[in-house]
């Protein structure tokens, strides 16, 4: 398997999370806006997390989206869903409010699937979101991701049951990297 410890795109990167990140984290994760108008609100401490993180393997893993200067911009992870006849693998990311709009969140998607498809013998990855996220469906669109379906009322989300489009990318549409230029 290759090991990556920072995956370069163009214009961010994203940086396996260490037990450094995670005070940044607390502070992203209870800020709702951070997560944005349509992900569920949640209020986390500290000493959660870092039992998340201390639990966390190579299975289930979270990135640091950074831009080119260092600076910290948002949060890409990928995990595993248990299913009766297999695993799944889904991917999830928010960027800070500021960075949004600028091509990163794409970017960050892109690099993800790359990193996936190269270093796992997987078939597809897949994400999921809100019927109304338009920023998210467009850049997983952006990725080569393909809307296939929709979860009605699977989610429950600041009072209201709400629906989720579920994208994949299959191994075979995706041939070979679109961005990952660089590993170190
Ligand atoms: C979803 C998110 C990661 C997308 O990243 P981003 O960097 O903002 O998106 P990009 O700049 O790469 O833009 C992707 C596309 O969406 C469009 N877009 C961006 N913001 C938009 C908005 N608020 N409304 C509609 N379209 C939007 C862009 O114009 C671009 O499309 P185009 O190339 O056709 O012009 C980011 O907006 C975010 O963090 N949102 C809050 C958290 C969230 O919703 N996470 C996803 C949960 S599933």
């Amino acid at each position: 398997m290759l090991a990556f410890r920072v995956l370069e795109g163009k214009n961010v990167n994203l940086r396996v999370m260490e037990k450094d990140d995670l005070p940044l984290f607390v502070e992203w994760a209870n800020k709702p806006e951070f997560f944005g108008e349509y992900n569920p609100l949640r209020q986390i401490s500290k000493a959660e997390i870092e039992k998340d993180y201390d639990k966390s393997t190579l299975e289930e893993t979270g990135f640091i989206i950074e831009k080119k200067d260092g600076s910290k911009i948002g949060y890409i992870c990928h995990f595993i869903l248990a299913h009766p006849t297999g695993k799944l693998l889904e991917i999830g990311y928010s960027l800070v409010p500021s960075e949004r709009g600028k091509g990163y969140g794409t970017e960050a998607v892109e690099i993800m699937v790359d990193y996936l498809f190269l270093s796992k013998d997987i078939m597809r990855v897949q994400a999921c979101t809100d019927t109304r996220n338009v920023a998210s469906q467009k850049a997983l669109e952006k990725a080569g991701l393909k809307k296939e379906g929709i979860l009605r009322k699977g989610f429950f989300s600041r009072g209201e049951w709400t629906d989720d489009y579920m994208y994949s990318i299959l191994r075979e549409e995706w041939k070979e990297p679109k961005i990952l230029t660089r590993t170190v």
